[in-house]
């Protein structure tokens, strides 16, 4: 149960649930004092011994004849700069007379159970009151007038607090919020290894290690979309932490556009953690009576390891972020037709495609980029969101009602952001690109960037778009994104806004998938960037699945679906079969292992199957029945990382179905070996008393047996051929079904 409590006495305010307690009070100055986040501890009405009042040399106080209250000692929930506290802030504002000082004090307080929404923005939501209670605190800045409510909800289930805030310019004069993070934390001690998923185009969400240090470390982006490069997402976890215990505490943003996360940890070992909007470049002037929310910062603290963690993320996104028809119902298996034709297609080849497709059992057939414009290549199109009558002589409302009458559903590509400039719109609104006045204007594989900040660019977008879903039978759409921005500015806003365009860019992209998934509720929408350069919990509350990467070979998708997993849920990482070689390492793996990575994902096909022998294909028909069978264990299920690829040769992760009947382990081994060392694995999430069948080796153990002593993972073919036994091979894999033995 979410409990807050406010103990008047001493203004303290305690947020626990069975999990966790959260503990701040306002301090003398009227601030708020961080004074715990961590494992539940008994509720007290005075910790006012953590607010750390000492005389320090080369300090700077706050009262007048005091030499114990300094900010740049006590821990802060949302720090200032310039008023004793020298570390980086959580706000800093900019006013007309220059000064960069802000004072927020405590006003009031309101307790309520449920979490509302943010206004234009994603966020984490309950479905009843009773899920979380919420913490709204007003402080106000008596100078400028500006008022600040911070929000804090906890969720009854698992370590979880969600935060934002949300600026009110209650003055009479106009002031410029140059950063306004969503949080900030101080935290104790710096005795964590900081973990982030870092990466590139087709290498996205790869671990990184490194211990904190006194100083400043950072993940950020500045390009516009949340990032192939850093994802909005950092762990502090204790040195000795591993997958199934030790302490945690993940910090994950619910943004898609420019972000920064930072830990700044002082000569004192302090560590601050802020994360919010990238204040590199923002610059949002705040008028009177306008308001400004930042995005949601989510929270997990958890001593049970970083599976722990990666479960109470999964839970709540993919039932508190991700939302409507799609979220609990099992997606469908595709076949996408890029990598089996790239530009190079006809409606009939299309049905071909679509029509093998079919025959294997594949549920949604998804006609990606070149069906639009004059799209031929990536020269141009982009922008002409109507069919190219060549390709497909009865546009789309024809090719889709061939599809559903082959019995499958269809889905389509978009890329509604993007113009190319060999576009009719181009050449009706030359200004309606993000560009600088005077100055050129770079390209990414020949687009440029429409200005999503304007309301008729959006407007315009939204109408060719709306035109065609309605008029055919579509879905699914693939929300597609290839470039990064650059030359950031807006022909709609004057000079002294420039610096918000980057954030009303956003705001205009969530405005459309708000819009397309208000009119078209039962259209599955899957998010991709690239494959996963926008891969963020922004874009899953709109689109419950996203393409987590342009890498398809299986070998590589390890690494990206292991680090992916650290915080987002297997429901929503798109992972695909697709050809060997493969197109982006031309590495060659055997079908069978290229389906037992994929399973862990929104499963389907990337090729045409139509190129596949006759043996292949009835692997794939056994495939698809497969995941039929177990897609709702994957999808619901608990999933577990035990060996990671990261480490070793091998990777091993399991899911577990919600009764705990099920279990699925994923198995792979990139490079083979001659006499290899036994090997076992201890699974996790079992019931210890039940029996399991294990259907791969035909063997039965106790759940206790399999997470204490390990399922037997050694290879007895390599080596040498016995009898019939398939000999295994580099980039081998298994998939373990463990069922529980009824009666
Ligand atoms: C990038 C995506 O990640 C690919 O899957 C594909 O849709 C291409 N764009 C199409 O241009």
């Amino acid at each position: 149960m979410a409990t807050i409590i406010f103990h008047e006495e001493t203004k303290t305010f305690h947020l626990y649930n069975e999990q966790i307690s959260y503990v701040m009070c306002v301090l003398e100055n009227g601030h708020l004092g961080q004074l715990y986040f961590g494992k539940r501890i008994h509720d007290k009405a005075d910790f006012s011994y953590l607010v750390e009042k000492a005389p320090r040399p080369m300090t700077s106080y706050v009262f007048e004849g005091d030499r114990t209250f300094s900010l740049e000692h006590i821990r802060q929930e949302y720090p200032v700069y310039g008023t004793t506290d020298y570390r980086h802030p959580a706000v800093e504002i900019l006013q007309e007379n220059g000064s960069r000082i802000s004072d927020f004090q405590y006003v009031e307080h309101s307790i309520a159970g449920g979490k509302p929404g943010l206004e234009g923005l994603p966020a984490t939501y309950t479905e009843a009151d009773d899920e979380a209670e919420t913490l709204c605190l007003i402080l106000k800045d008596p100078v400028t007038g500006i008022r600040l409510e911070l929000l804090y909800t906890i969720f009854d289930r698992d370590g979880v607090i969600a935060r934002s805030a949300r600026f009110v310019n209650e003055g009479t004069r106009p002031v410029h919020l140059l950063s306004a993070m969503s949080m900030s934390l101080d935290l104790p001690d710096c005795d964590y290894v900081w973990m982030q998923l870092s990466g590139a185009w087709a290498r996205e969400r790869h671990i990184k290690n490194r211990r904190l240090e006194q100083g400043i470390q950072a993940i950020d982006s500045r390009r516009g979309n949340s990032s192939h490069e850093q994802n909005p997402f950092l762990v502090l976890k204790r040195p000795g932490t591993s997958e199934t215990q030790g302490e945690a505490v993940g910090f994950s943003l619910i943004y898609s556009g420019n972000f920064r996360i930072q830990a700044e940890v002082d000569t004192h070992n302090v560590t601050r953690i802020t994360a919010g909007i990238n204040p590199e470049g923002f610059d949002w002037k705040l008028d009177t009576c306008e308001s400004f929310q930042t995005p949601e910062a989510v929270m997990v603290y958890t001593e049970h390891g970083l599976n722990g963690m990666s479960q109470a993320y999964h839970r709540l996104y993919r039932s508190r972020l991700a939302r409507g028809y799609w979220r609990d119902r099992v997606r469908p298996i595709l076949n996408n037709n890029w990598e089996a034709t790239y530009f190079d297609f006809t409606e009939e080849r299309l049905l071909e495609i679509a029509a093998k497709a079919k025959e294997c059992g594949v549920e949604l057939f998804v006609l990606d980029d070149g069906w639009f414009g004059e799209r031929n290549s990536e020269l141009a199109g982009l922008g002409d969101w109507i069919a190219n009558p060549e390709r497909l002589p009865e546009g789309i409302s024809g090719l889709s009602r061939k599809i559903e009458a082959l019995g499958m559903k269809f889905g389509l590509w978009f890329e509604p952001e993007m113009v190319n400039k060999d576009s009719d719109l181009f050449r009706e609104h030359p200004d309606w690109i993000l560009q600088t006045p005077d100055r050129s204007v770079s390209h990414g594989r020949y687009q440029y960037v429409l200005d999503f900040s304007r309301r008729e660019v959006v407007d315009r977008i939204h109408e060719m778009m709306r035109k065609i879903l309605s008029e055919s039978r579509i879905s699914y759409i693939k929300w597609d994104m290839n470039r990064s921005i650059t030359e950031c500015y807006s022909a709609a806003l004057p000079a002294d806004r420039q610096g918000e365009v980057f954030h009303r860019y956003i705001l205009g992209v969530y405005d459309l998938y708000d819009r397309l998934t208000g009119e078209f509720p039962e259209v599955l929408f899957e998010s991709c960037a690239s494959g996963g350069g926008r891969f963020d919990p922004g874009m899953l509350y709109y689109a419950p699945q996203g393409w987590a990467s342009d890498d398809s070979d299986a070998i590589e998708r390890l690494k990206i679906q292991y680090g992916t997993s650290m915080c987002y849920p297997i429901s929503s990482i798109g992972s695909h079969v697709s050809v060997i070689p493969n197109h982006q390492v031309y590495r060659r793996t055997p079908l069978h292992t290229r389906a037992n990575v994929a399973y862990f994902g929104t499963f389907g096909y990337e090729l045409d199957l139509n190129k596949l022998t006759e043996e292949e294909i009835g692997q794939v028909k056994e495939q698809i029945a497969f995941m039929k069978e177990y897609r709702e264990t994957i999808q619901y299920g608990t999933f577990y990382r035990l060996v990671s690829p990261f480490e070793k040769n091998e990777t091993v992760w399991m899911v577990v179905s919600e009764d705990q009947n099920t279990a699925l382990v994923g198995w792979y081994r990139v490079l083979n070996g001659v006499n290899m060392p036994y090997s076992r694995v201890k699974l996790q999430g079992l019931r210890p008393d039940v029996i399991y069948e294990n259907e791969f080796s035909h063997t039965e153990h106790y759940g206790d047996e399999l997470m204490n002593l390990g399922l037997i993972t050694s290879d007895v073919t390599s080596g040498e051929i016995i009898g019939d036994l398939v000999p295994c091979t580099d980039f081998e894999s298994r998939i373990y079904v463990l069922k529980a033995k009824k009666g």
